[in-house]
C-alpha cells in the first residue's frame, strides 16, 4: 500500500473514559453543496455559494466544472460560480468524475443546457455496485440518445432540447432525483418525478431553484412536478445546509465518550431517527435553536433494533458510527442494511479490535456488548466506515493507526483538528 503524507492518524483511546466536555460547531453538507455546485449549470449569470464546507468532495466537484469551462472564484467558505453561454469541452474529466459519485449530478444539467456530455461511470466510496440505470433511462425518457462509447456514456439530447417526462425511479435514489430536478428545469414541458428521495437536501435545492424562478411543486413529497421554464436568475446566494450526518456523527461521539457535548449550527429536525434512537438507547438528548446537547446516559447504554432507511428514516451513512456505539452497550443489538450492500465490510476489523459482531449476510449482523476494543492498525475503506474507525479507536484501549485518512477528508473536515479541540488524542501523519 502506498502511503501517501497526512493520510495516517495516529489515535490514543481513552478505554472508554467520558473524557469530552465541550463544543463543537457542525459545518455546512456535503451532499447539498455537491448539488448546488452542479446546480451553477442553471444560471445565466452565474452563481454564488455560502457554508462550503471546506473537504475533497467540494474540492473535486469545483474542480470539474472549471474544467468544463467555468470560472471559480472561492473565497473562505463561500465561492462564486461564473458559467460561460459556451462550455470549453462536455466531457467530465476522467480521472476526477471517477473518483467521486456526485460527479454524476453534472450530466442533468450539461446535457440540459448545451445538448450533450460524456462521462465515465462515477466512482465513489466502495459501498456496494452503486448502478446509474436510473440516470441513462431518465434522460432516454426525455428523449436523449444514450451510447457507450470507450469506456464512456455519451448522452445527447434532441436538436430542440429535452423534453419532459414521467419518469419513475424503481428506488428512492438522493442523486438520480436532484440531477432530474436539474434537468427538468430546463427542459421542455413538464417532467414528473415519482418516488422521488425526500431528503432535507432535494428540498433546499428545489426550494432554491423556485426562489430564482423555476416552476416546482410538490417538494419534500415522493412526486415532484417541474414545469421547464428556461435559465434562471439567483437573487441571493445558496445556503449550503448544515450536514446533519456530521451532526450525527458528533452525537454518536457524545454519546461514547462524552459527559456533556454541545453541537451546535446543526438543525436537530433533520436528526430524528438518530436522535431517537440515541434516546432509547439511553442517551441524554437536549436540543434548542440550532443545537443538541448530548449528555452520559445515566445507567449503561441499552441494546437496540436499527433498519436503514431513506429519509426520514435512520441514514445509512450513520449505520457504521453507530454499530461502534453499539459495541459498548449492553445486549444484543441489530443492524439491517437495507440501502447498500457493502456497508457492513467495517465490521470484521471492529471484530479485530475485540467488538462480538456476528454477521449473517452483506445486510444483517449483530453486536453483542459491552466488549472493550483494543487499538491496533486499521485502513479505512470508504468515508463512513473511515469515521467509525475513528471513534473505534478513540473508546478503544491503546494505540489506533488509522490509515486511508483521505477517505475521511472527504466529508470531515479537518477532522483531527476539531476532535483535538475536545481534548482527544489524534495526531496526523
Ligand atoms: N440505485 C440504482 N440505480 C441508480 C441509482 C441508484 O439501483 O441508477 C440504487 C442504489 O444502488 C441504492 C439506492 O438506489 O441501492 C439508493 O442509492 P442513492 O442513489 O440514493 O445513493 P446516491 O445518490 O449515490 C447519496 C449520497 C450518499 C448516501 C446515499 C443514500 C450524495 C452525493 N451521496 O448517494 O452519501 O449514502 O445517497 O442516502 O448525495 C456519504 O455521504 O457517505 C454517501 C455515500
Amino acid at each position: 500500500m502506498a502511503i501517501v503524507a497526512g493520510d495516517t492518524l495516529i489515535i490514543e483511546g481513552t478505554a472508554g473514559r467520558r473524557v469530552i466536555n465541550g463544543s463543537i460547531r457542525v459545518n455546512g453538507s456535503k451532499n447539498d453543496a455537491v448539488q448546488a455546485i452542479a446546480a451553477a449549470l442553471l444560471f445565466r449569470d452565474g452563481l454564488a455559494l455560502a457554508n462550503l464546507p471546506d473537504i475533497d468532495d467540494v474540492e473535486k466537484m469545483l474542480a470539474l466544472l472549471q474544467d468544463l469551462g467555468a470560472r471559480i472564484e472561492r473565497r473562505g467558505r463561500r465561492a462564486v460560480i461564473a458559467v460561460p453561454k459556451r462550455l470549453s469541452r462536455l466531457n467530465l474529466d476522467r480521472a476526477i468524475a471517477e473518483k467521486i459519485r456526485a460527479s454524476i449530478l453534472l450530466t442533468g444539467p450539461v446535457l440540459a443546457r448545451y445538448g450533450s456530455v460524456t462521462f465515465p461511470h462515477p466512482g465513489g466510496c466502495v459501498i456496494g455496485e452503486r448502478p446509474i440505470d436510473f440516470f441513462l433511462d431518465g434522460f432516454s425518457q426525455m428523449g436523449a440518445k444514450v451510447k457507450a462509447r470507450r469506456g464512456s456514456h455519451m448522452v445527447v439530447a434532441p436538436s430542440r432540447g429535452l423534453r419532459g417526462a414521467t419518469i419513475f425511479f424503481k428506488n428512492q435514489s438522493v442523486t438520480a432525483t436532484e440531477t432530474f430536478l436539474l434537468a427538468a428545469v430546463l427542459a421542455r414541458g413538464r417532467t414528473s418525478l415519482k418516488n422521488c428521495a425526500l431528503e432535507p437536501e432535494i428540498e433546499n435545492l428545489g426550494r432554491f431553484l423556485r426562489r430564482s424562478g423555476a416552476r416546482i411543486s410538490g417538494l419534500g413529497t415522493p412526486t415532484v412536478i417541474i414545469n421547464g421554464r428556461g435559465l434562471l436568475t439567483a437573487r441571493r446566494p445558496y445556503q449550503v445546509l448544515s450536514d446533519r450526518i456530521e451532526a450525527g456523527s458528533f452525537a454518536i461521539l457524545g454519546a461514547l465518550l462524552a459527559k456533556k457535548l454541545q453541537i451546535t449550527h446543526c438543525r436537530s429536525q433533520h436528526l430524528d431517527a438518530l436522535l431517537n434512537l440515541l434516546m432509547e438507547l439511553g442517551v441524554g438528548i437536549k436540543s434548542y435553536r440550532g443545537t443538541i446537547i448530548i449528555s452520559a446516559p445515566r445507567s449503561g447504554l441499552g441494546a437496540v433494533k436499527i433498519k436503514t432507511h431513506e429519509y426520514p428514516g435512520f441514514p445509512t451513512d450513520l449505520q457504521a458510527p453507530l454499530a461502534v456505539l453499539l459495541t459498548q452497550a449492553s445486549g444484543a443489538s441489530t443492524i439491517l442494511e437495507t440501502i447498500f450492500e457493502g456497508r457492513l465490510n467495517y465490521a470484521k476489523t471492529l471484530i479485530s479490535m475485540g467488538a462480538k459482531i456476528k454477521i449473517f449476510d452483506p445486510h444483517r449482523l449483530v453486536i453483542t456488548g459491552p466488549a472493550p476494543l483494543y487499538g491496533r492498525p486499521v485502513t479505512s475503506p470508504d468515508l463512513r466506515a473511515g469515521l467509525a474507525y475513528i471513534l473505534a479507536g478513540l473508546v478503544a484501549k491503546g494505540r489506533t493507526v488509522v490509515h486511508n485518512v483521505h477517505y475521511i477528508d472527504r466529508g470531515y473536515e479537518r477532522i483531527d483538528e476539531r476532535l483535538r479541540a475536545l481534548g482527544l488524542a489524534l495526531k496526523r501523519f
